[in-house]
């Protein structure tokens, strides 16, 4: 693990903690990817993921990255905002014997800081906007990084589910917690993709996640 350090790492340390890791590393080690991450993978694989690279922000554990190098990718990189996931993710890259083509950084913000992170065919972001504050500069920093193909999920923006990330917020600010969730504009992720250069293909639904597949026109 290599690490850094961006302004507001800590609220998402103390929000994906080490009981949120044990908890997504059990699952996945029980039953495999989830619904979502599973039509994450299978979009990347339709787009041809052999010998290509893969570069996930907020990957947490992993669970999609290993999918895609089992099924050719030759090297991933994970940038987490949360240092909780690196033993449990560590330890998956071990024993599929993944571990030299997966590269993790910790406390890397692909949206304010000028870092070392390599161009890759394909970006992904699943769960993330919705954690982060400006998903527009996170997305277009994707895309910057993207050399085929961006797929990102996004939760609906429905009236239910603002009154409950509202809720959910309220609580989060009543106990002097940092961290917020977001409930970002579709359209205006999927105009900062097509800004930079990229068509959307399709947005399917996955339970309560929307993903937008989009690639480099
Ligand atoms: C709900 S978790 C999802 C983790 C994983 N993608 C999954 O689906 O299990 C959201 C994650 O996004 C990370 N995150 C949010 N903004 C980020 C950013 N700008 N760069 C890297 N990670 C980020 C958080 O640290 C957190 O671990």
């Amino acid at each position: 693990m290599e690490q850094c350090c961006s302004p507001g790492q800590s609220r998402y340390d103390e929000a994906f903690d080490a009981r949120f890791a044990r908890q997504l590393d059990r699952r996945y080690r029980r039953k495999g990817l989830t619904g979502s991450e599973r039509r994450i993978a299978e979009r990347i694989e339709s787009e041809g993921v052999e010998g290509t690279s893969v570069l996930e922000v907020g990957g947490g554990i992993g669970a999609i990255q290993l999918e895609l190098l089992r099924h050719g990718a030759s090297s991933t990189t994970n940038l987490e905002m949360s240092g909780a996931y690196e033993s449990a993710a560590r330890a998956l890259l071990d024993e599929a014997g993944l571990s030299s083509r997966a590269r993790r950084l910790v406390g890397v913000d692909l949206a304010t800081a000028d870092l070392d992170v390599s161009v890759a065919d394909h970006v992904v972001l699943h769960r993330v906007v919705c954690c982060y504050p400006d998903a527009v500069a996170l997305l277009a920093a994707s895309a910057a990084h993207a050399r085929r193909t961006v797929v990102f999920s996004h939760p609906a923006r429905t009236w239910p589910r603002r009154a409950l990330v509202g809720a959910a917020n309220l609580m989060m600010r009543l106990r002097g917690k940092e961290y917020r969730g977001y409930l970002h504009r579709p359209d205006a992720m999927y105009d900062t993709l097509r800004s930079a250069g990229f068509a959307l293909d399709d947005v399917i639904r996955a339970g309560p996640w929307r993903i937008a597949a989009a690639h480099r026109a």
